[in-house]
């Protein structure tokens, strides 16, 4: 990990920012690749995840395992995951637009650092604190959008999966045009045995 990456980390460890800090038992920073390949974007860590220190471990994180294996993705070679609020909001409520601005320089930080080709909104939440609240998940999933200039495509959350089935088999048309595109920007050998 670069020097700044780590520093980025350290901060992001032992940061007392926002509230979150007095509740939360590790703060996350992220896992995954570091090299500009694809990066996932969640809401904020779970119980799972604050008791473990690492992100998408609960259900939701195990739904998103399956999700990037189908993909041909894993954790260690082709994703970095973090979330827009690196602690738990107690009761797992929505963080407070206070808590995400607070944040956000620890994650703007990240995208410009690790520099990936694709970024994955996972989610309402990101979508919103990265594009804008007037961004509407169910609208506008699927489709490819410009951050500042970087490639991001907003997802349902796989929260909102395992609530909603039915929204499984949209998702994976999403999944597909990402591998598409990862083909596209990063690897053209990619192999995935469903896409
Ligand atoms: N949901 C999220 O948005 N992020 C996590 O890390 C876990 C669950
Ligand atoms: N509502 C959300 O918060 N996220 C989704 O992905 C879908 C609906």
């Amino acid at each position: 990990m670069s020097t700044e990456l780590i520093l980025i980390r350290e901060q992001i460890l032992s940061c007392t920012k926002c509230d979150l800090a007095q509740t939360r038992s590790h703060a996350i920073f992220g896992e995954g690749n570091l090299h500009e390949k694809i990066m996932i974007i969640g809401e904020a860590p779970g119980r799972d995840e604050d008791l473990q220190g690492r992100p998408f471990v609960g259900k939701s994180g195990q739904l998103l395992d399956k999700i990037l294996a189908a993909c041909g993705f894993t954790r260690d070679e082709h994703v970095f995951i973090t979330n827009i609020v690196k602690c738990r909001p107690p009761n797992n409520r929505v963080p407070s637009p206070h808590e995400a601005t607070t944040c956000m320089p620890y994650l703007l930080k990240q995208i410009e650092l690790i520099n990936p080709k694709i970024i994955i909104l996972l989610g309402a939440t990101a979508l919103k604190h990265m594009a804008g609240q007037e961004h509407r998940i169910t609208r506008e999933r699927g489709n490819w959008i410009d951050l500042n200039g970087r490639l991001a495509i907003p997802v349902f959350h796989p929260a909102a999966l395992l609530r909603n089935p039915a929204l499984k088999r949209p998702t994976w048309e999403d999944f597909k045009k990402i591998v598409f595109k990862y083909r596209q920007l990063v690897d053209p050998n990619h192999k995935s045995d469903y896409v």
